[in-house]
C-alpha cells in the first residue's frame, strides 16, 4: 500500500507531533511504501521569513531522520521540489467548487488566529488533494485536524475521474486516534501556536524546566488526586511502562504524594525515551550534507512518479502537445 503524509516546517517539532502524528508515520515504514514530504509550500501560507523556512525546513528533515525515517525505503522529500504539483493544483482548482473550499473550517480558524488571509490559505486544500493524488496514494495518516482535508481530496478526485475517466486513486483517510490530544505545558493542546510546547529536541535543561511548569490543580499533597484529569499523568502515559504508570495511578489515587515529584520522574523518562534519537540527531546537525543528499535522491524518485500522472491529466484534460 502506498502511504503519504507531509507536515509543515512551521516551527520547532514538539512531543505532541511525534506523539500524535510522527511515530505513526515511521511504524506504517515497516509494511508499507511510505512517502513523506515536508510542506514547505503550504507553510508559505503563514508568510514566514526567508530564513525561517529555510532553517525550519532543515529541522524538520533532521527530527525524521533522527527520529527512525528509513532513509532508503522510505521517499522523502521536500514539496517544493517537486514544482508539478503546483501545476496539479490549477488543473484541480478548475474542477473545486469554491463551495467546498468555503466549508472548510482549518481556513476560518487560521484567519481567528490571526494569520492573514491570503488565496494561498484559502486554496490550501486544494494544494493538499495535489499532494495526495499527484503520487497515486491509497492511505493518508493524518490527525483529525486534517480529516475535512482528505475528505476533500476524495471529492476532488472522484470528480476529476467522472469527468475525465478514472485517472486520480481515491485516497483512504487513516486517522491516527491511537493518541488522545497531548496536553501542552498549559493543559490546552499543545501547539506551536500556542507557545505551550515541549521540543522534542530542546536542550534538556529547558525540557525539565518545562516540565516542573506544568499546570496542575491545587490538591494538597495528603489529599487523593484525580489522574485522569492531570496534564502531568496524561504525558506520562506516553513514556512510562505499564507497570510504572499503574503505580503512579495508585499513588495519585491514595494520597501523599505532591505533583513535584511526578514531574520529576516524567523529565526524566522524557529525557530518557528521546536519549538515542538526540545522539543521532546530533551527528545529522554536523552533517548537513548527508541530510541535503536524501532530501535529494527523494525528490528525485518523487518527481518521476509527479511527472507521470501530471502528463496523464494534462493529456486527459485536452493539454495536449
Ligand atoms: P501545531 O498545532 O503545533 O501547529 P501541526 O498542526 O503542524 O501542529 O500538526 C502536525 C501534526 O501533528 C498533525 O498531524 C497533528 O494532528 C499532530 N499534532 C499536533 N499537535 C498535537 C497534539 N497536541 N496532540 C496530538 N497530535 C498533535
Ligand atoms: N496540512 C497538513 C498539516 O498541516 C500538512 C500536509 C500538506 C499534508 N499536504 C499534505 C498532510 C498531504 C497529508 C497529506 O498537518
Amino acid at each position: 500500500m502506498r502511504v503519504l503524509s507531509g507536515i509543515q516546517p512551521s516551527g520547532q517539532l514538539h512531543i505532541g507531533n511525534y506523539f500524535g502524528a510522527m511515530r505513526q508515520h515511521l511504524q506504517l515504514q515497516a509494511e508499507n511504501e511510505c512517502f513523506y514530504f515536508i510542506a514547505d509550500y503550504h507553510a508559505l501560507t503563514a508568510n514566514p521569513t526567508p530564513a525561517d523556512i529555510a532553517q525550519h525546513t532543515l529541522d524538520v528533515a533532521m527530527d525524521y531522520i533522527a527520529l527512525g525515517l528509513d532513509t532508503e525505503k522510505t521517499v522523502f522529500w521536500r514539496q517544493s521540489s517537486v514544482p508539478e504539483v503546483t501545476e496539479l493544483t490549477w488543473l484541480l482548482s478548475c474542477i473545486t467548487p469554491m463551495g467546498l473550499l468555503q466549508r472548510c473550517t482549518s481556513y476560518k480558524d487560521k484567519v481567528a488566529q490571526g494569520l492573514s488571509p491570503n488565496h494561498g490559505l484559502f486554496a490550501y486544500p486544494v494544494l493538499q488533494a495535489a499532494d495526495i493524488l499527484i503520487y497515486k496514494s491509497d492511505l493518508v495518516p493524518v490527525g483529525a485536524d486534517q480529516k475535512q482535508h482528505i475528505e476533500v481530496t476524495r471529492d476532488i478526485a472522484v470528480r476529476f475521474n467522472n469527468n475525465y475517466g478514472k485517472i486520480l486513486t481515491v485516497p483512504k483517510e487513516h486517522i491516527i486516534e491511537s493518541v488522545a490530544v497531548v496536553p501542552g505545558v498549559d493543559g490546552r493542546k499543545m501547539s506551536k501556536s500556542c507557545g505551550n510546547t515541549i521540543g522534542i529536541f530542546e536542550p534538556q535543561a529547558s525540557i525539565r524546566k518545562k516540565i516542573m511548569r506544568i499546570v496542575t490543580d491545587s490538591t494538597p499533597v495528603e489529599q487523593p488526586k484525580n489522574p485522569d484529569k492531570c496534564n502531568v499523568f496524561a504525558l506520562l502515559k506516553l513514556v512510562a511502562s505499564g507497570d510504572e504508570l499503574a503505580e503512579w495511578e495508585n499513588r495519585y489515587r491514595s494520597g501523599g504524594m505532591g505533583y513535584s515529584e511526578a514531574k520529576k520522574r516524567l523529565a526524566e523518562l522524557m529525557i530518557d525515551y528521546f536519549k538515542a534519537f538526540r545522539q543521532k540527531r546530533t551527528e545529522l546537525e554536523n552533517n548537513i550534507d548527508y541530510v541535503r543528499g536524501v532530501l535529494a535522491s527523494g525528490a528525485e524518485r518523487a518527481r518521476a512518479v509527479a511527472a507521470d500522472t501530471l502528463a496523464q491529466v494534462r493529456q486527459a484534460v485536452g493539454l495536449r502537445k
